[in-house]
């Protein structure tokens, strides 16, 4: 037993740990989408790198929680990472299954902050809100206005690739405009 440990719920403990997983299925996708446009005959770099770039914050993310896990006295319970798919129809298409991922992991995220609440933990609460849910936000927001960017350009060609250039120049979507512009 930790002798650290005060005022944390197994229920909170074990909903920590789904988030670790949560956040490691998300780093695959992202790894497995980043792979995918830098292959050979698809050939978009700046969406390979931004997606490497995702997949990388969501490690950290996870990392994160597992460091806030110790620091309350839990215990890391660390799960298989479900495989991600290998093949994605479009740029669209794993764009908008990022978007689903970005919001479960938030719709988790409200879920153990509800549950920290009622347990009356405001430390967790405070920590979650303080370093995951505007980061989260700002996640869906940016995936949103990238599904924007892709119907706008339509689907292969000219638009696309203009598209993937100004994403390998800027590193994200939405420069100098917006929440997540600056
Ligand atoms: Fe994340």
């Amino acid at each position: 037993m930790s002798l650290a440990k005060q005022n944390y719920s197994t229920a909170a403990e074990d909903q920590i740990n789904a988030q670790i997983l949560q956040e490691q299925t998300a780093a695959a996708n992202y790894e497995s989408i980043g792979a995918y446009f830098a292959r050979d005959n698809i050939g978009l770099p700046g969406l390979a790198k931004f997606f490497r770039n995702q997949a990388e914050e969501e490690r950290q993310h996870a990392q994160k929680l597992m460091h806030y896990q110790q620091l309350r006295g839990g215990c890391v319970v660390l799960h298989p990472i479900p495989a991600p798919p290998t093949e994605w129809q479009s740029a669209k298409n794993a764009v908008e299954v990022s978007l689903d991922l970005e919001k479960e992991v938030n719709k988790n995220l409200l879920h153990l902050s509800s549950l920290a609440e009622n347990n009356g933990d405001s430390q967790l609460v405070s920590y979650i809100r303080e370093e995951f849910l505007s980061e989260q936000v700002r996640s869906i927001e940016e995936f949103a206005k990238m599904i924007t960017h892709l119907n706008r350009v339509g689907g292969d060609g000219l638009g696309l690739y203009l598209f993937d250039q100004n994403l390998l120049e800027n590193g994200k979507i939405d420069v100098g405009g917006g929440n997540s512009g600056v």
